[in-house]
């Protein structure tokens, strides 16, 4: 396959050329008076055209964002964050920060903790964003983050802390991390694993860390993107209590397959439950993203700790990623749960509605686009107002609209997202599809 006919660089998921700020954007509907802040989520987007191989998850980030006030839009950003291979391109200062360990990269994950705007990728180090989205610096919370830092930590809700991990293809494979609410490492805690796994994201209840050791493998073989499929690794889920260390992990099978995605977890009893999305192979049959044809469902594991097993039951059997609660309730017990409907074809995911989850009646309401309009990743930002339910607030996410080549911010009442959006905010260029991204508030 040569580079042109990757379906990771064309259409929408093509880079877009440039850096943009577009202010006073038109809106449809009326966005909430109350939204003020921004919505900011990152994406591949290659500095200059790849040459040789490419995989989806190691081009440049791109950061998209939208300044939402007082019912305004105030202005549409888009920025590389200057990691040196950007800076270097630019002809632009370096960008000060401890050293990354191997790979300096920023591309998944874009979180507000601690007053900082940080953007993540697995494996490097993060980068801080102003609120303009100009890349401040690298930030390592104070350190030393040795084999870098995952792009799926957690924020605990109740103390303010962000729980993360790193994964690495030489020992310690694996190291647990907490900061603390002011946003400093406190404790890092290797975590014995049987070999390099990738490992993309972790559940944290409000007793437990869960750590899900599944059979992608690190393969210096396999390039551009060093991870493979191994049917002979085997899969389990370690569990160790928050108060307790690697001595104290205990492992459990589970049916080999891959989880990028927690929706959530929580404690019940002597069970542990762990929604997740799953995917029955990963990068078994493709080298250029995650398209190995298969349908990813969401999936509940439960963890009996007095049986020493795990209970694997099918949930909603229509493909589906990017799963997401209301954050207030992260690491508790979840009613409802956000996705958008997924398939894993040749030319890349194919995007489809946004889903809501009751997961105590076991309905999915869908929030259905008109032809040629193309959801990515919906964020749920939970309304403030006094008696607030679970799911009092917005799902926010960018839309491709084909017809004219741009892109929208839409934002849906979460409590009724079959109706029309509650707001549409057009913004004059195509976002590509992306990765993830966050509503931080002011
Ligand atoms: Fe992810």
């Amino acid at each position: 396959m040569t580079v042109t006919e990757n379906p990771f660089l064309t259409g929408n998921y093509g880079p877009v050329p440039d850096e943009i700020t577009a202010v006073d954007l038109a809106v449809d509907g009326a966005l909430p008076a109350d939204l003020n802040g921004r919505y900011i989520r990152i994406g591949p987007n290659p500095y200059t055209p790849p040459e040789g191989a490419y995989h989806w998850f190691i081009g440049d980030g791109m950061v998209h964002g939208v300044e939402l006030q007082g019912g305004k839009a105030n202005w549409y950003r888009n920025r590389w964050v200057r990691t040196a291979p950007i800076t270097e391109a630019r002809g632009e200062p370096a960008i000060e920060g401890p050293n990354p360990p191997m790979y300096d990269a920023s591309n998944t994950h874009v979180i507000g903790h601690a007053g900082r705007i940080l953007t993540l990728t697995e494996g490097a180090i993060p980068y801080q964003l102003s609120n303009e989205l100009d890349t401040l610096r690298r930030y390592d919370f104070g350190g030393p983050l040795p084999t870098g830092f995952t792009a799926h930590p957690k924020i605990d809700p109740v103390t303010g802390e962000l729980h993360g991990f790193a994964y690495w293809w030489a020992e310690p494979y694996l190291t647990y991390h907490v900061i603390d609410a002011q946003g400093h490492l406190v404790r890092s805690e290797p975590i014995t694993v049987k070999g390099p796994t990738m490992i993309h994201d972790f559940s944290v209840t409000r007793d437990h860390v869960i750590f899900y050791d599944l059979p992608v493998v690190f393969d210096l073989n396999t390039q551009p993107f060093p991870f493979r499929w191994d049917d002979d690794y085997g899969a389990r889920v370690g569990v160790m209590p928050r108060d307790g260390g690697d001595a104290d992990v205990r492992w459990f099978d589970v049916e080999p397959c891959y989880v990028f995605h927690p929706m959530n977890a929580y404690d019940d009893g002597d069970n542990i439950v762990l929604d997740v999305v799953r995917h029955p192979t990963m990068f078994k049959h493709s080298t250029i993203g995650p398209n190995d044809k298969q349908v990813p469902t969401l999936d509940r594991w439960t963890v009996d700790l007095n049986a020493g097993k795990v209970r694997e039951e099918r949930l909603d059997d229509r493909g589906q990623e990017f799963p997401r609660v209301n954050d207030t309730l992260a690491m508790s017990k979840h009613r409802y749960g956000y996705a958008v409907e997924s398939t894993d074809t040749d030319d890349g995911f194919a995007f489809g509605r946004v889903l809501k989850h009751d997961l105590s009646r076991g309905t999915v309401d869908e929030h259905k686009f008109a032809a040629g309009r193309v959801p990515n990743e919906f964020v749920f930002v939970p309304s403030d107002a006094a008696g607030a339910g679970e799911d009092d607030g917005w799902l926010m996410g960018y839309v491709y609209d084909a017809a004219r080549d741009a892109s929208d911010l839409v934002v849906l009442d979460a409590h009724d997202v079959t109706s029309a959006p509650v707001a549409t905010v057009h913004l004059p260029r195509r976002v590509p599809y992306g990765f993830h991204g966050s509503w931080i508030a002011d």
